[in-house]
């Protein structure tokens, strides 16, 4: 279940493709919604974001910290620049993903709204209305999913150089035999 010395291990898998799965699936409905006038439509795709959002949040907040408390696996066998790279695209990787569940829930609660999860689980604000605060967690959260499609971008070119390049490089390491 750990980490092997040359890949990650079955939990640190299962949260890899788990987190891809709804960070992008969340990126593309919110892109969706973001540039629609208001009214029901918008509204739909926003209340689908918050709880698939709200439902995925303590797994994703798991996977983040759980790669944080175990480490990387030991890099790839490539130059010590691209090793370097790598291993600061996945931090911010990471990094981005818990500022987007951060936010996520904060621009809710400080616009004064609860968090409505289908209709059938309702989460009300911890935390009085903070207009300014509000403001800006939704301009954080709008940029930080920018920052996230580049990241993403350069994160899957990377996996499709190396599986065309030096596939038996990736070989165990997020998919195939657990060493
Ligand atoms: C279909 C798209 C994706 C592919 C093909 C892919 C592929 C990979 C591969 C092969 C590794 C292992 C790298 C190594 O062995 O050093 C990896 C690690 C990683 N990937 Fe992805 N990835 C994808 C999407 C994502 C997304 C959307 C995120 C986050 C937003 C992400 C975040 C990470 C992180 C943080 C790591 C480091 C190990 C971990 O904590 O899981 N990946 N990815
Ligand atoms: C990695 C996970 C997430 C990604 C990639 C993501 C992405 C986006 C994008 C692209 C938008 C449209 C831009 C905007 O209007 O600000 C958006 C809006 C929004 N998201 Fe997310 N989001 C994520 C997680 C969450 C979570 C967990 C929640 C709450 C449970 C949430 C709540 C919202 C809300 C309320 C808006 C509308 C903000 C506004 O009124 O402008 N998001 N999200």
């Amino acid at each position: 279940m750990d980490n092997a010395q040359t890949g990650y291990g079955r939990i640190s898998r299962l949260n890899h493709w788990f987190a891809a799965a709804v960070v992008i699936g969340m990126l593309a409905v919110g892109l969706y919604f973001h540039d629609m006038p208001r009214g029901e439509e918008k509204l739909y795709w926003l209340h689908l974001h918050i709880s698939v959002g709200a439902l995925a949040w303590l797994w994703i907040m798991f996977r983040v910290f759980w790669r944080m408390g175990r480490g990387f696996a030991p890099a790839m066998p490539q130059a010590a620049i691209k090793q370097h790279i790598s291993k600061l695209v996945h931090v911010l990787l990471l990094t981005g993903i818990a500022v987007m569940f951060i936010s996520g829930p904060l621009t809710i609660w400080t616009g004064g709204r609860a968090i409505e999860i289908f209709g059938l689980i309702s989460i009300p604000s911890p935390i009085p209305e903070m207009h300014d605060f509000h403001e800006l967690l939704e301009e954080v959260h709008e940029i930080t999913a920018r920052v996230m499609i580049g990241l993403i971008s350069l994160h899957v070119l990377a996996t499709i150089v190396h599986l065309v390049f030096h596939r038996q490089a990736l070989r165990g390491r997020m998919w195939g035999s657990l060493k």
